[in-house]
């Protein structure tokens, strides 16, 4: 009986691992990123991801000061590295190509902000990127001081002191304006 039992659950477990492998193989799993992500892709993802930032994201608050130039540094890493993906101040009213073109695509943030994410959330994401989507890792290209500053102004974006808010009006996404290490275009 207990023998019957676990060679039906073998053989189950086999057919099913089949079966898997031969719905990969078909062709019939999309690999466009022309579509929308189906119910299933957005779940497995959001759940992961959320898992992880609640297991490795730093929990403390931003050790970068709410300073006016803090955030007007912010506003300038953000000009550089993030606004071809993420849209300037227009937000979800003028995308660049590569933002339309992406899979999944990336939030315009000035409409789709993450203002009520904890900060250490944003850190996490920006330094280690996010896995199977366009989000890179910037730990290779910024220090983690840069990284908080960016998560400050993240944080920050839609209550900005006048004259930061000035410089962000001015962020374009496309085309690709170039400015040099201190943000000096
Ligand atoms: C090449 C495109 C690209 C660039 C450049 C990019 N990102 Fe992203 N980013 C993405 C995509 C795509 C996602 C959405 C991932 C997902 O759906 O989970 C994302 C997600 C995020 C999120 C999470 C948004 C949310 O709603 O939870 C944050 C925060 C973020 N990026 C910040 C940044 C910052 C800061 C920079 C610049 C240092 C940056 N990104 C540069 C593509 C990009």
């Amino acid at each position: 009986m207990l023998k019957g039992v676990v060679s039906g659950v073998l053989l189950a477990i086999v057919v099913g691992l089949v079966g898997a492998y031969a719905l990969v193989q078909s062709g019939y799993i999309p690999a466009n990123a022309d579509g929308k992500p189906s119910w299933l892709e957005l779940w497995m993802a959001q759940t992961s991801l959320n898992a992880t930032l609640r297991r490795d994201a730093p929990k403390g608050p931003n050790p970068v000061a709410l300073t006016d130039q803090n955030l007007m540094n912010g506003v300038h890493l953000y000009a550089q590295n993030c606004a071809i993906c993420h849209g300037s101040a227009q937000g979800i009213a003028s995308p660049s190509p590569i933002a339309e073109g992406e899979y999944p695509k990336p939030p315009q943030l000035a409409t789709d902000g993450v203002e009520d994410d904890p900060e250490g959330y944003s850190f996490w994401k920006i330094k280690h990127g996010i896995r199977l989507t366009g989000m890179p890792s910037w730990k290779y290209a910024l220090t983690d001081k840069e990284i908080w500053t960016l998560a400050l102004f993240l944080k920050h974006m839609d209550k900005l002191p006048p004259d930061v808010q000035q410089t962000w009006l001015q962020v374009q996404n496309w085309p690709v304006t170039f400015v040099n290490k201190a943000g000096q275009k």
